[in-house]
């Protein structure tokens, strides 16, 4: 490549990054602002584990459900309000996305020992990493200095997040639009390992798939049985099922169940169903320690997608800090 060619691609990588506004994460980027920061996150995460383990899970997910909406800048937390439709009530969030109070406790927290340092952003991806390692998964550092979003869209969140539907080609390509790989998408949805997942999610599988009329083959017939029992037809749909053997361990059991036929979700068994998926998930169902490295990977990939959009530091994960200014801009008036 030519030498001026070479320069000005540079020189315009470096314009877009000042103009776009992306912050520069960084490891440790509290250490001097806020030097108690990470610790008093595992702290109070650890704590909501206690009073209730599913937490864990809850909190984890947040992380996802932020970064693909707009990049990781805490948009999922902010509530809606008279003029902004918010992410909360979007079709994937509904009823569903919970442990927003852990969320504020973490800021309060955070807020006593160093107000307004710590962005809520920041807090869903530490107390993400914490909630794995402190399910049994892998410890790893994170970088840090993101901003606060000014907005939130439900309309942004309803047009990306994945259904529990979803097959494994469609989530190949809803991935690789974030520049995740095949192996980032097994390996991530692996997260599965903990938490639970409404009968809401998996009525169509159990009694009607693809318009069937029949349940989705790739059920095991015995653990098919158990789901008709959790989640009958005309029953309560809030009504919640584990999303693999062993719920409160963050562990590889979740592959071993794909393998199986024992994937809650369909969006969970097409992944072995598939060919280009499938020896993703044989390779983790045999080897925990190449599933942790690699899903620690993608959760760093994951964390740096950014919207470029301008930020702040939010006093309170629920509310911009001033709602009036938010008012004017564009973004909120399409
Ligand atoms: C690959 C596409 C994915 C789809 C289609 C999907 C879909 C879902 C669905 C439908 C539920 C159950 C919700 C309910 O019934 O209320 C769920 C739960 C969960 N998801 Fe995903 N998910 C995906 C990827 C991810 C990723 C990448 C993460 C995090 C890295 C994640 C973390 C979780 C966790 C931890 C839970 C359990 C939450 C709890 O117990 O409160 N998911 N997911
Ligand atoms: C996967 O799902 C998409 C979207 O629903 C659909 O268009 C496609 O035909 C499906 N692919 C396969 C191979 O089933
Ligand atoms: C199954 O789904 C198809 C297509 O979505 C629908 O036409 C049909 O009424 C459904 N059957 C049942 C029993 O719900
Ligand atoms: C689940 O519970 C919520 C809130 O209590 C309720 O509004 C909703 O209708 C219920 N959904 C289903 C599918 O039963």
């Amino acid at each position: 490549m030519p030498k001026k060619m070479l320069s000005s691609i540079i020189l315009c990588l470096f314009f877009i990054h000042i103009i776009s506004g992306e912050a520069e994460l960084q490891p440790g980027f509290y250490s001097k602002t806020c030097p108690e920061a990470e610790s008093t996150v595992r702290e109070i995460m650890k704590k909501a584990m206690i009073r209730e383990t599913r937490s864990a899970a809850s909190v984890m997910r947040l992380q996802f459900h932020d970064c693909f909406v707009n990049g990781c800048d805490g948009s999922v937390l902010l509530d809606d309000t008279p003029t902004m439709l918010g992410e909360k009530l979007a079709l994937s969030n509904i009823n569903s996305l919970r442990s927003f109070e852990v969320i504020d406790e973490i800021k309060d927290g955070l807020e006593k020992i160093c107000p307004q340092i710590v962005s809520c952003a920041d807090i869903i991806i530490m107390a993400a990493r914490d909630a794995v390692a402190l399910s049994g998964g892998p410890d790893w550092e994170v970088r840090l200095g993101r901003k606060d979003s000014l907005y939130a869209s439900q309309e942004d969140s309803d047009n990306i997040m994945p259904s529990p539907r979803a097959n494994a080609s469609s989530l190949i390509d809803l991935f690789a639009k974030f520049d995740l790989s095949i192996e980032d998408l097994v390996s991530l949805s692996g997260s599965h390992s903990i938490g639970q997942g409404r009968c809401f999610s998996i009525m169509f599988r159990l009694y009607n798939q693809s318009g069937s009329g029949k349940p989705d083959p790739a059920i095991e017939p015995h653990y098919r049985k158990e789901l008709n029992k959790l989640c009958p037809v005309g029953g309560d749909e809030n009504v919640t099922g584990n999303l693999d053997a062993t719920p409160a361990l963050f562990d590889n059991q979740y592959f071993k169940d794909l393998v199986s036929g024992r994937g809650f979700l369909n969006s969970d068994e097409t992944l072995y169903t598939f060919e280009e998926t499938r020896k993703w998930v044989v390779k983790f169902s045999r080897d925990q320690q190449a599933f942790f490295d690699e899903f620690v990977k993608g959760m760093l990939k994951m964390g740096d997608l950014q919207s470029g959009q301008p930020g702040e530091v939010r006093r309170n994960c629920r509310v911009v800090n001033n709602p009036k200014s938010c008012d004017k801009l564009p973004l909120l008036t399409f």
